[in-house]
């Protein structure tokens, strides 16, 4: 089958990082998530789409706690046919005797899987994995470093908005030093021009040295504060995260969380949107929900499905 024929080894089609997309390819896969979108939405075409990837298995290695991640990833392969395998309970593999993430992947891969998406507590982790994997290895989280197919969707949803991502105001919020998807989406917001980046963080949560130089050397504007105005009533997009307790550093135990409740999220623009990668914790009270400008528990949740559809038979398929 088709999804069989795709070169093997070094010319593997794995996703690690947000650095190996440029604009006009998520364009692309934008479009192409658009349509996947409405084909499962819409029953009549959903046949369609059903079985395009009918012959192909997805395994989920998750070492992490997730729910949208995996259950997104599940989803999307089930709407295009795929078998869909995995595990998120590793201490009851040979993970719990000591066995390396090496041998792990190589064990996966004797029994011709696809595709192996895969989230793990250490940076670097997915590349490490890639290393040794015949088949495309999709980083799902790897500790610190980065989350790309959440930057994919973030993107995703930003851009079904407004239309576009040039020209943007953005701010990020929350743990800026430990969250692997602000990390992600800063060096993302490169590819675009004439965007400003607002960072509202504890000063002990900033985000850190090599990531800022880097989206600055890329064009971003970026700016940091602890104040939650005048940014938040500026922004076109407000993305919010929670202090990534499992991973804090020395020194960075204590830090408050910002909570967004009605009376700030009152003062957005009207037409921006707030966003979150979730899970949420308490930065974001459940009051906000209602209010139309949060879309975090509706279209961005639901876009990540759709935009992983594209994604996976993007390197399935080895399509351009
Ligand atoms: C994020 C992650 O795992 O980095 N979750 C997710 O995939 N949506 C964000 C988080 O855990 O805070």
């Amino acid at each position: 089958m088709e999804g069989r024929d795709k070169p093997l080894g070094s010319d593997v089609r794995h996703v690690l990082s947000v650095d190996q997309f440029d604009a006009p390819l998520l364009g692309r896969l934008f479009d192409r998530a658009d349509f996947l979108g409405q084909s499962v939405r819409d029953a009549r075409r959903h046949h369609t789409i059903g079985n395009l990837l009918g012959s192909d298995v997805l395994y989920r290695l998750f070492y992490e706690p997730s729910t949208r991640t995996y259950e997104s990833f599940g989803f999307a392969a089930a709407h295009m046919g795929m078998k869909v395998l995995g595990t998120q309970s590793v201490e009851f593999s040979s993970v719990s005797k000591g066995e390396t993430l090496e041998d792990t992947i190589q064990t996966i891969n004797a029994y011709l899987p696809s595709v192996i998406v895969l989230r793990h507590p250490e940076e670097g982790a997915a590349a490490r994995a890639a290393r040794v994997s015949q088949v495309p290895v999709i980083n799902a989280g790897d500790g610190r470093g980065e989350h790309p197919t959440q930057t994919l969707l973030d993107l995703y949803t930003v851009h079904r908005h407004f239309g576009r991502l040039d020209g943007l105001n953005i701010v990020i919020g929350g743990d800026l030093a430990n969250g692997r998807t602000t990390n992600s989406l800063a060096k993302a917001l490169g590819m675009y021009a004439d965007v400003s980046l607002t960072g509202i963080s504890r000063p002990e949560l900033r985000m850190s040295p090599h990531v800022r130089a880097r989206i600055e050397a890329a064009g971003v504007r970026y700016t940091e504060t602890s104040e939650l105005f005048p940014a938040l009533a500026e922004a076109d997009v407000v993305y919010w995260t929670r202090t990534q307790s499992e991973r804090l550093q020395e020194g960075q135990r204590g830090a408050e969380p910002y909570v967004l409740d009605v009376p700030q999220v009152r003062r957005m623009k009207p037409g921006s949107i707030l966003m979150h990668p979730l899970p949420r914790t308490t930065e974001i009270t459940r009051g906000v929900d209602a209010d139309p400008r949060a879309v975090y528990l509706t279209r961005q949740m639901q876009n990540g499905m759709f935009v992983r559809m594209a994604l996976i038979e993007w390197v399935l398929r080895y399509t351009d």
